[in-house]
């Protein structure tokens, strides 16, 4: 037996009639209003069992003065009551009603408490929402709605309660038991159970609530707070992963320095503990002094993770950690400002990163994302405003938009008050909002009461959807010394919102002279330059900005550091690009250039190939590309980004109607093409770029490594003996995972008679280490091979994969559906059905994760006919099944939808 969601009207609701607009299940921001009731205070016990738990609760609650007379209406899903009391007094079957997601008493006080028991099946949950198991451990998820499966409450972000603990189990497999907040008492009890007691200070939303119980190993350490305060930190994890903490508590330590180095921001508990689990739903979460990680965001070796991951922890930790701060002390109103949060928080992460590793590179790497999936999700048919407007289930709202482009927002009000105003401003913030639930429009009025700027026009980015494109012309007067540009925007129409306002963005500028050299930069009506690199103002639809004392003609370069998240539309020859490609002053730019010069190149080949022409590399681009290769002097992580061609799906986003085969076939065919021109280069940086000596994640490491990896992934397109060599060495010296897992993703992309064999050979060493193997299904999942569909079709069946356990779903099916465009979008619409059964097998065991696989297909409209047909046909199906969860139907109804 299973509990599933049913939705609020009936069992086997036909979802797929209803609307958007006629939906009774959508929420509008719109219609927010403040609790009916607080509750100061919850007193929770948990008495954990092999079949279920059982839960008590003791709320005291108060009515909100502004709302009288209204009954109190719990939220509660999936959970069987036992009893219920008011003031110590059992309430008779006529006083309340159950309904499938809520519990009212109209008869209230204005102030009482109210004891209530439950009992749970956290053994059958495998939505991985409220208290679940994995493995064999206890865990609880409670963001954005899980809490409500725990215990009857009033399950929104801005009821904050003090909170305590307690939790009752088997002692000898559960002996660590673990809440928010700080533990206040142990006590052995007569049959082998143990009770343990929690106290959190800190009133907090009941979606920050964690509960962890286990066999689990720790690591310590500890922290000594600016101000003195000492600080017990604890990684928890089960017992084999012991030896794979200590990169996660270096990561934490840096990060707590860092925020009171950027923020003034000190921990505030005597305690901070971070559990790794293996079945998690997303990366990470920040409960109270209690994060709850995904175990791929905390366990690393040398010989199990790559730099990447290294870097993910890094990052991850890192931002669970700021959101102590940011979304914990000061938490969201309601989920429409998620990015609040998050938005603040992704921002704080990537300038943390930053200032750990190379922040040329992290900037490069997170605008790569930021264009290649947010303008994506911004162009079709789920784009939504940073801060929504309306949801039907808010779990397919923790998007790419709320947090990426979020943090872009972020981002440019720090840029317009610059370092100084930006930390006045959110000192202020911290000052006014401690304690409190607040909104984005909250966070912006801080910004513009510490800096006193104005930023209403700019409150448009947390309003509207789509992606502002900016147009650019320029001109040079040599007579005058005067150079122009004039800007124009527009902002495309989005799914409810048409025809918006102009947008108050921050363009960073700069003017190259002929050497590379930036220009002083000075504005008609100046009378002297201002620096030479500056940020421009747009305002208005179209505005022109006129330079003054410019001697020659200057090659312009714009939104250096990528200082707003729009697109830019201007007609600059690719000699231009070429220049700025090896010149640019800004690191930034020169990949930018780099990469559209690549992307022009790539599209043309596309289009030659439609018209069953040749495709052309022109002998300009090679010379360039090798130049930039043998530039020695260069710092080589930047080097390898301005050297990586854009991905499939970013060039198949720049073109009218996606050519899947003509992509594909373009951008291997310049592969293959530099490969075989700079064959000599390519062999000579692989072998003088060898790993020597103990593995480090320093910077230059990292960059080594990249820069060798991707010499190695051009080597393997031109198909010699040499290049295959050289895969296979560094795949057997097994140095590091790094370096181990680009050879075999090469290998495995290869028809290499060796192919098997070192996914076999990977195989055996790594079965038993289940992020390994997740590396592994994924390898293989990604080879743009034409059996891909069926390998991972077969290793469905494989005894590590389980569809219950999202890291593997996402290594095996999403890296398939997600990053194998030219196998997933086969003719034969093979690889649509695939996702559509795997989304419908997914669904009712776990809707959230289900969800956001169909996603990768909700962009149908931008292929072919064909292509679309056969989308469309497997989103109907998904329509059609009888009672679909909350998070999938609105996905595939608004999939299909948009635009009609
Ligand atoms: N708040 C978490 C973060 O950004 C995100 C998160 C973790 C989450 N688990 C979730 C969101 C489950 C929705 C559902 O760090
Ligand atoms: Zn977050």
């Amino acid at each position: 037996m299973c509990f599933r969601y049913l939705p609020v009207t009936s069992g086997l609701h036909n979802w797929g009639k209803l609307m958007r607009s006629d939906n009774p299940n959508t929420i509008y921001l719109k219609d927010y209003q403040p609790p009916a009731f607080f509750i100061e205070q919850i007193d929770l016990s948990f008495d954990l069992f092999d079949s279920h738990t059982l839960v008590e609760s003791r709320l005291q609650l108060r009515r909100n003065p502004q709302r009288e007379a209204e009954p109190l209406v719990l939220d509660g899903e999936q959970l069987e009551l036992l009893s219920l009391q008011l003031d110590d007094r059992p309430l008779a079957a006529e006083e309340y009603r159950v309904g499938a997601t809520s519990l009212t008493i109209d008869q209230v006080p204005d102030s009482f408490e109210l004891k209530c028991r439950v009992r749970i099946l956290p053994q059958q949950n495998t939505a991985l929402e409220g208290l679940y198991q994995s493995g064999s451990m206890f865990c609880t998820q409670c963001e954005a709605e899980g809490f409500r499966r725990i215990t009857y409450f009033l399950d929104r972000p801005d009821v904050m309660s003090r909170f305590t603990t307690s939790i009752t189990a088997k002692r000898s497999a559960y002996p660590v038991l673990l809440s928010n907040g700080n533990l206040v008492a142990e006590e052995l009890l007569e049959d082998g159970r143990h009770r343990v007691r929690w106290e959190d200070p800190f009133p907090k939303p009941c979606y920050l609530f964690a509960l962890v119980a286990g066999d689990l190993r720790d690591i310590r350490d500890s922290y000594t707070t600016a101000s003195g305060r000492e600080v017990d930190l604890r990684i928890y994890v089960e017992p084999e992963n012991i030896d794979k903490c200590e990169h996660a508590m270096r990561s934490l330590k840096n990060a707590m320095r860092w925020d009171e180095q950027h923020y003034g921001r000190e921990y505030d508990l005597d305690i901070y503990m971070i559990v790794a689990v293996n079945d998690f739903n997303m990366g990470a979460m920040e409960n109270k002094g209690l994060n709850v990680f995904n175990s791929k965001y905390v366990l690393a070796r040398p010989d199990t993770a790559t730099d990447q991951d290294f870097q993910g922890i890094e990052g991850v930790i890192a931002h669970e950690y700021f959101h102590n701060w940011t979304g914990n002390r000061i938490t969201c109103r309601d989920w429409f400002q998620l990015s609040l949060k998050e938005g603040l928080t992704v921002f704080r992460d990537q300038e943390f990163s930053a200032d750990m590793g190379s922040r040329g590179v992290k900037r490069i790497e997170d605008v790569r994302l930021l264009r290649a999936h947010q303008f994506a999700e911004d162009a079709g048919p789920m784009a939504h405003p940073v801060r929504p407007d309306s949801y039907i289930e808010i779990n397919n709202f923790y998007t790419v938009t709320v947090y990426e482009k979020g943090a872009e927002v972020v981002r440019m009000q720090a840029h317009l008050l610059g370092p100084e105003g930006y930390r006045k401003a959110t000192d202020l913030y911290f000052e006014r909002h401690d304690g409190q639930a607040v909104t984005t429009d909250d966070f912006v009025k801080c910004m513009e009461d510490a800096s006193g700027r104005h930023l209403e026009q700019f409150r448009h980015w947390y309003r509207y959807a789509g992606t502002p494109v900016l147009e650019v012309d320029e001109s040079y007067d040599a007579a005058s010394q005067r150079y122009s540009l004039t800007i124009s925007q527009h902002c495309p129409d989005t799914p409810g919102q048409r025809n918006k306002p102009p947008f108050h963005i921050p363009v960073a500028i700069g003017l190259l002279d002929a050497q590379g050299n930036d220009l002083p930069l000075q504005l008609a009506g100046e009378v002297a330059p201002v620096g030479t690199q500056r940020v421009l103002e747009l305002r208005d639809q179209i505005e022109t900005f006129h330079f003054v004392g410019i001697p020659e003609r200057p090659v312009p370069s714009l939104l250096r550091g990528g200082s707003a998240p729009v697109k830019l539309e201007m007609a600059l020859s690719d000699p231009v690009l070429m220049f700025r490609m090896a010149h640019d002053s800004d690191g930034f730019n020169r990949w930018d250039a780099a990469q559209l010069l690549a992307q022009r190149l790539i599209l043309k080949m596309v289009e030659q190939r439609a018209a069953g022409a040749q495709m052309e590399v022109p002998a300009g681009f090679i010379d360039a590309f090798r130049q930039t290769l043998v530039s020695a002097d260069e710092d080589q992580a930047l080097l390898a980004q301005v050297l990586s061609l854009p991905a499939e799906g970013y060039l198949g986003d720049q073109m009218e109607e996606v050519d899947v085969e003509g992509v594909h076939a373009a951008r291997e065919r310049l592969r293959q093409q530099l490969a075989e021109s700079l064959h000599d280069e390519l062999v000579a940086l692989v072998e003088a770029n060898r790993e020597q000596g103990e593995y480090r994640i320093e910077p230059a490491d990292i960059g080594r490594r990249s820069l060798r990896n991707l010499a190695l992934h051009y080597l393997m397109a031109a198909g010699s003996e040499q290049a295959l060599q050289l895969c296979l060495a560094q795949y057997q010296a097994g140095h590091n995972m790094t370096d181990v897992l680009a050879a075999l993703a090469l290998l495995a992309a290869s028809d290499a008679p060796q192919r098997t064999e070192a996914l076999a050979d990977f195989e055996s060493r790594w079965r038993d280490d289940p992020l390994v193997m997740d590396k592994w299904f994924a390898v293989q999942a990604m080879a743009p091979r034409a059996d891909t569909l069926e390998t991972v079709q077969g290793l469905m069946s494989h005894p590590v994969f389980s569809m219950r356990n999202p890291n593997k779903v996402r290594g095996l099916i999403g890296t398939f559906c997600g990053a194998n465009p030219i196998q997933f979008h086969r003719a034969d619409g093979a690889g649509y059905r695939f996702l559509a059964d795997r989304v419908l097998e997914l669904d009712p065991l776990n809707p959230q994760v289900a969800a956001r696989l169909l996603r990768l297909m909700s962009c149908w409209r931008r292929y072919d006919g064909a292509r679309q047909a056969l989308m469309k046909g497997q989103f109907e199906r998904v329509l059609q099944q009888p009672g679909l969860s909350r998070d999938l139907f609105e996905i595939a109804e608004k999939s299909l939808e948009a635009g009609q």
